[in-house]
């Protein structure tokens, strides 16, 4: 008897417009943990660094992945951070218990030298307050600091610091994860809300063209959730733009099949605070939608047992490091495809983090810098997935995992760049076996070839990437032809695809 192959179908039509993809989405964040600043983006004395002493190998590749917008300084961090402590002759600056992760922080880095850097490598920052230890009075001196142009004490202080032109930052968040027992002034969510609203009402005072973030629940699992986005944007509603969200998976019981289905949680979140959200304006009477800013993501759980071994009140050590592997870099490309998928309300997302911290860079002190197996479906999101959302119509073979049911196994987005002519199909297999043929109409992109099928793909779904040996790498080895508007090709077993078609 001969095996059946498994069969999907996708139909792409241009007029199945989900929404332009807010380049935003491909954003990613920087907290002062572990080595993600000292060691990552900043090394004094390293052989690459600047005159300012930020390292030029992780500028290049941060560069090569189009991070349009960088969310700082945390993170939990900034619960407890005074942001006076990082501006001014650095000589100056002191050293700090930092307790969110319980260790020093000597300051050699702060604002006006994080949004130097963040300008010069053509990101945006998007700027974190302190709604923990500090509020309405810390938030409208620093962004008076930060935003106006002088003439004012603040203003002046920044200009007298050595920066004439002010930063002009655009995106402000209203604390982080608030609702969090393990962060520094954790609030109800009627306090939350009444500060936040109070801080958001002065901010805008001072500069009334910032976009602000409320904050949402830190993740689905939390007890609260989606109480606390109910309550808190019932305060927020009219002055927020965004509410965040936030969530992190792992494989702990190394169910792989399940693990990858985790995207079909986030789609839910995703539904859930968009529900909510509506659910606000609705009672309000309101004509403004609010967007989802999905600011922090990622895979987080293989660096745990290490961080709990860490002696505290170090400078700079090696936390949240997690290596990640192939199944990894899968699960983090359907969860980039969610986010398309829902491209009218997700509007900004950060992958949590950049650099050596739950990371798709690591660096070494003094030494190289590589690329995670998560930096490839990243990049290629990044670079290609920007355009129109369309909304594929995915006819998949599915399958029960522990947690989920009817979980298909081709996971697709596709996105149309129309200046630029050309039309990328995303699609993850997630059947751990075997290959599955796909079909995909596409005739409404009449006169279109295929100009790229690039695969990621292991056989060893536990595969890492090193220094010294790049395990995992992306291929343009994929087999897809163009036949009569039809694209036929083959997704072989655990894969990332991204199949490129472009104007003949
Ligand atoms: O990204 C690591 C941490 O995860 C952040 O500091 C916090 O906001 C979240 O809990």
């Amino acid at each position: 008897m001969v095996a059946s192959v498994q069969k999907a179908r996708i139909i792409v039509d241009k007029a199945f417009r989900i929404a332009e993809v807010d380049k935003r989405i491909y954003g990613s964040f920087i907290e002062h943990l572990g080595r993600a600043v000292y060691g990552g983006i900043y090394e004094q004395g390293h052989p690459t660094s600047d005159k300012n002493g930020f390292r030029s190998d992780v500028k290049e590749l941060i560069q090569e992945l189009g991070v349009p917008i960088i969310r700082y300084p945390g993170g939990n961090f900034v619960s407890g951070y005074n942001w006076e402590d990082g501006v001014g002759p650095v000589e100056e600056r002191p050293r700090r218990l930092e307790l969110a992760w319980r260790t020093v922080e000597p300051n050699w880095v702060g604002t006006n030298e994080f949004t130097a850097w963040a300008r010069e490598i053509g990101s945006d920052v998007m700027m974190a307050v302190n709604l923990g230890t500090r509020g309405v009075d810390d938030a409208r001196n620093l962004i008076e600091y930060c935003n106006h142009p002088g003439g004012s004490y603040w203003s002046d202080l920044r200009r007298k610091h050595g920066y004439e032109q002010p930063h002009r930052i655009k995106t402000w968040c209203l604390g982080n994860e608030m609702d969090g027992p393990w962060q520094i002034g954790q609030k109800t969510p009627q306090e939350y809300g009444r500060i936040a609203y109070e801080t958001a009402k002065a901010m805008r005072l001072v500069d009334p063209d910032i976009e602000l973030v409320s904050c949402g629940s830190s993740s689905t699992g939390m007890p609260t959730f989606p109480e606390w986005e109910a309550v808190t944007l019932d305060h927020t509603y009219d002055v927020a733009d965004f509410v965040s969200l936030h969530q992190y998976y792992g494989n702990r019981d190394n169910d792989t099949a399940n693990y990858l289905a985790r995207s079909m949680d986030m789609d839910h979140f995703i539904h859930t605070v968009i529900s909510t959200c509506d659910y606000i304006k609705a009672k309000k009477r309101s004509k403004k939608t609010m967007y989802l800013s999905f600011d922090e993501w990622n895979v987080w759980y293989h660096s745990n047992d290490a961080d709990s071994k860490i002696d505290p009140w170090s400078i700079a050590p090696p936390q949240l490091e997690d290596h990640y592997n192939f199944e990894d870099a899968l699960l983090v490309g359907s969860m980039l495809i969610t986010f398309l998928k829902h491209a009218d309300r997700v509007k900004m997302a950060c992958m949590a983090q950049l650099v050596n911290v739950i990371a798709p860079i690591m660096t070494e002190n003094g030494g190289r810098v590589w690329k995670q197996t998560i930096y490839y479906p990243y990049l290629h999101a990044s670079r290609f997935g920007r355009g129109v959302s369309l909304k594929p119509i995915v006819d998949s073979p599915v399958y029960d995992a522990k947690d989920y049911t009817d979980v298909p196994y081709v996971d697709s987005a596709v996105v149309y760049d129309e200046e630029n002519e050309s039309l990328t199909i995303f699609a993850v297999n997630r059947h751990l076996e075997e290959d599955i043929e796909l079909t995909c109409d596409v005739r409404s992109f009449e006169g279109y070839k295929v100009a790229e099928h690039i695969v990621l793909h292991s056989d060893d779904l536990k595969a890492v990437n090193t220094a010294d040996h790049e395990a995992v790498k992306p291929q343009s080895n994929g087999d897809s032809s163009l036949n009569d508007g039809y694209v036929e090709t083959m997704l072989s077993k655990a894969s990332w695809n991204v199949i490129r078609l472009t104007k003949a």
